[in-house]
């Protein structure tokens, strides 16, 4: 895995812009999307820049169960708000956690997949190493699946919500599998809470309890992470 040490989360949204920009002029067309607090300065450089997605497609990692696209707290909303208002793509997908129906549901999202294979896909991590809502346990080699969230992320996502009991349980999120078959992988990760997973990302063994972990077996992974996520790496 090749690191970038950055400063602040600022400096984390410059790097990953330097990368998206260059694989964009190299022709890329197809950008795997993150919502969650890591890729917000990453969106910001997209959205100051001049570059031009309107021929590209974007595909995001996941949604909540039960979440209508126009609820504040859906994924849909949080992408609109900040990229695709300022930034419209040609395309954008993301999981429609809408649709009461699992099967039908996740099959649709894995036959977008494989009609828009990802070139370049933005990841943030949970503290406890999840990489989509991929939770500890996740098979490695998974595709989109309705998720259960565990209480450590119930309890990190409290913060968008009123109340922990609004917060939803469930989600669609693209699997590990999918994941691993993009073709490159920038990992965003800020802060002291991320330090475990970092460290169990980069030098743990590869085993579900650390779900990004399975990146150690991706040929063409970046992370970039400030000095407090990265200071439990040896
Ligand atoms: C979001 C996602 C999650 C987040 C992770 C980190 O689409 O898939 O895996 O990337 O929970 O969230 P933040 O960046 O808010 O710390």
């Amino acid at each position: 895995m090749n690191i970038i040490k950055v400063n602040d989360t600022q400096m984390g949204g410059k790097e990953a812009f330097k990368i998206v920009k260059a694989d964009m002029e190299n022709g890329i067309k197809v950008l795997g999307l993150a919502t969650g607090s890591s890729p917000i300065t990453l969106y910001k450089e997209m959205t100051n820049s001049d570059l031009d997605f309107s021929n590209m497609t974007s595909v995001n990692l996941d949604e909540y169960v039960g979440l209508k696209p126009d609820n504040e707290q859906s994924y849909h909303y949080f992408m609109k708000e900040h990229l695709f208002s300022k930034k419209p793509f040609k395309n954008s997908y993301v999981p429609d956690g809408s649709n009461p129906d699992a099967e039908a549901a996740t099959k649709a999202y894995d036959k977008i997949i494989e009609e828009n294979p990802i070139d370049l896909q933005i990841l943030g991590i949970g503290r406890n190493g999840h990489i989509g809502f991929n939770e500890p346990g996740s098979p490695l080699d998974g595709t989109t699946r309705k998720v259960s969230l565990t209480e450590s992320t119930i309890e990190a996502n409290t913060r968008f919500f009123e109340d922990e009991k609004d917060v939803p349980r469930f989600a669609y999120s693209m699997g590990i599998g999918s994941i691993m078959k993009a073709k490159k992988i920038i990992l965003l990760a800020y802060g002291e809470a991320k330090a475990d997973a970092i460290a169990a990302t980069v030098n743990g063994p590869v085993t579900t309890d650390c779900p990004a972990s399975a990146l150690q077996n991706h040929p063409d992974v970046t992370l970039i992470v400030d000095d407090a996520a990265a200071s439990k790496l040896n």
